[in-house]
């Protein structure tokens, strides 16, 4: 206290403020057409800054931080693409990148996409509402403009949540359970979609007799071929499931041809998003823990909130030389404005992670490169054509896509 008065004291101000130091000058400045670079990550903002923490009703940006008693970063909120690191950045852009929104569609989660490059289709599901919901939805890529259809399977499949492509059949982690959907009974599920027929089969849908929770998210291990995916508890928060979760929050991998299912993390609060690098050393998870609710049977399906103290983080975790176990888990990246849905791994080993109203673009190491700023929520991601270099983006409310330079892994 003597401390403080003393320094007041043999310190006056000049006037009534301190001249600020460092602030970031621009903080960005246009570098494109719809292309934003922000200098230095934008860290020194000139006082007053003030950005809202974000609800479920209203996901927060960077763009919706207030600088300088009041205005707005509407140059960053305007722009398609943000570019954090310049070099890096325009490499993946190419020489002409391009967003373009191409299909309104419900306010629904929108998910599980995968690429048939057979077909040249893209396939998606729309989970509840309206609950009970079966078909999936297609994009159909030969046509032009692409159109947007429902796609029913044989037997239809309640709500797939996450989606991949191997061995010629998409796989589908189907997230919800009921004792009759369409008439029967499903369970939160693997199941794979023959696209040339339209059969799906059951892979697993038990742990031991226990339901799995949500399973939300898989990958399929580029040497073993085993099935890695994360069982969050979203289906009971959202009513997508008539059981409340009798399993904790983890994650597993299942042994194709054993049949075997193996615990690999039950450490993360919401298992999420789940991708391998290309060479299968490295998995990465994300932690989506910020949106929560209460497991309480008595009180129903809660909904969920976003409380933004808790986990909003993508993990890496190392894979073991047999494909067996992932350790030496480590934090890689926070998203800034909402948790990080999607998860996949470019073919140069980026990571590209869905993050509210937009796509953030990291290194190995979680160094953000780039956002893709949408007006919607997006929940996933997949990338179509020839050379894998189209990411088609969907979620509440919104379809759009990218064109750029930086291509997907070919999913085989
Ligand atoms: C924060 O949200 C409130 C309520 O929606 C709004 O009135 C206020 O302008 C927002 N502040 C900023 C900095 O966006
Ligand atoms: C959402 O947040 C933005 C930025 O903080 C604010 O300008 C806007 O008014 C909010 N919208 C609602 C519906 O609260
Ligand atoms: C912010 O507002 C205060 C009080 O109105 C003023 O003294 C100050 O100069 C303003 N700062 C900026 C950066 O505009
Ligand atoms: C099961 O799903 C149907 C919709 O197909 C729904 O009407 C019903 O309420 C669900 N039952 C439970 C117990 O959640
Ligand atoms: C599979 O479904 C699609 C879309 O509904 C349909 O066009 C196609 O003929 C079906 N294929 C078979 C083999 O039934
Ligand atoms: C999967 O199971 C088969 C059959 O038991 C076994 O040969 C194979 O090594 C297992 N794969 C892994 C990655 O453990
Ligand atoms: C958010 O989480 C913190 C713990 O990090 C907890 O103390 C707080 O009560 C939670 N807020 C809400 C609104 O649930
Ligand atoms: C997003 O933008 C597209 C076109 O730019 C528009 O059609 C769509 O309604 C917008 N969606 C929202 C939720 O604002």
């Amino acid at each position: 206290m003597r401390g403080l008065r003393l320094l007041a004291c043999s310190y006056p101000l000049v006037g009534s403020t301190w001249a600020q130091t460092g602030m970031t000058k621009p903080i960005s400045e246009a570098c494109g057409p719809s292309l934003v670079c922000v200098n230095r990550y934008a860290n020194v903002l000139p006082y007053h800054f003030y950005r809202n923490v974000t609800t479920m009703g209203n996901i927060s940006s960077f763009s919706d931080t207030r600088v300088a008693n009041g205005s707005m970063l509407e140059e960053v909120k305007l722009a398609d693409f943000l570019v954090f690191d310049k070099q890096r950045g325009f490499e993946i852009l190419g020489p002409n990148p391009s967003y373009e929104f191409m299909f309104t569609v419900s306010d629904a989660v929108h998910e599980a996409p995968v690429y048939v490059a057979s077909q040249n289709k893209l396939y998606l599901s729309q989970l509840a509402p309206p609950p009970g919901y079966l078909p999936q939805l297609v994009v159909d890529l030969n046509l032009d403009p692409p159109t947007l259809t429902e796609y029913l399977s044989d037997p239809p499949v309640y709500a797939p949540n996450g989606g991949t492509f191997h061995n010629g059949k998409i796989v589908w982690g189907a997230s919800g359970g009921n004792r009759s959907i369409g008439g029967s009974e499903q369970r939160v599920s693997l199941r794979t979609l023959d696209p040339k027929t339209n059969k799906s089969v059951t892979l697993i849908n038990n742990y031991f007799g226990y339901y799995f929770n949500t399973i939300d998210d898989l990958a399929v291990h580029p040497s073993t071929g085993d099935i890695w995916f994360t069982d969050p508890q979203y289906s009971w928060f959202n009513g997508l499931t008539d059981t409340a979760p009798q399993l904790p929050s983890a994650s597993y991998r299942y042994n194709v041809s054993s049949g075997a299912i193996f615990v690999i993390d039950d450490s993360i609060g919401q298992p999420n998003g789940i991708a391998f690098n290309p060479e299968g050393s490295i998995v990465y998870m994300t932690d989506t823990a910020a949106v929560n609710a209460p497991i309480d049977p008595k009180f129903g399906h809660p909904g969920s909130t976003f409380n933004t103290t808790q986990r909003r983080t993508v993990y890496a975790f190392d894979v073991s030389e047999d494909g067996t176990s992932a350790y030496n888990k480590r934090p890689v990246y926070m998203a800034s404005g909402f948790v990080p849905d999607g998860l996949k791994v470019a073919a140069n080993g980026y990571i590209v992670a869905g993050v509210g109203r937009g796509v953030d673009i990291l290194d190995p190491s979680g160094q953000l490169i780039l956002t893709i700023q949408t007006n919607y929520t997006v929940q996933n991601f997949a990338w179509t054509g020839p050379e894998l270099k189209t990411l088609w983006l969907m979620g509440n409310g919104g379809i759009s896509k990218v064109e750029w330079a930086l291509a997907g892994q070919e999913l085989k």
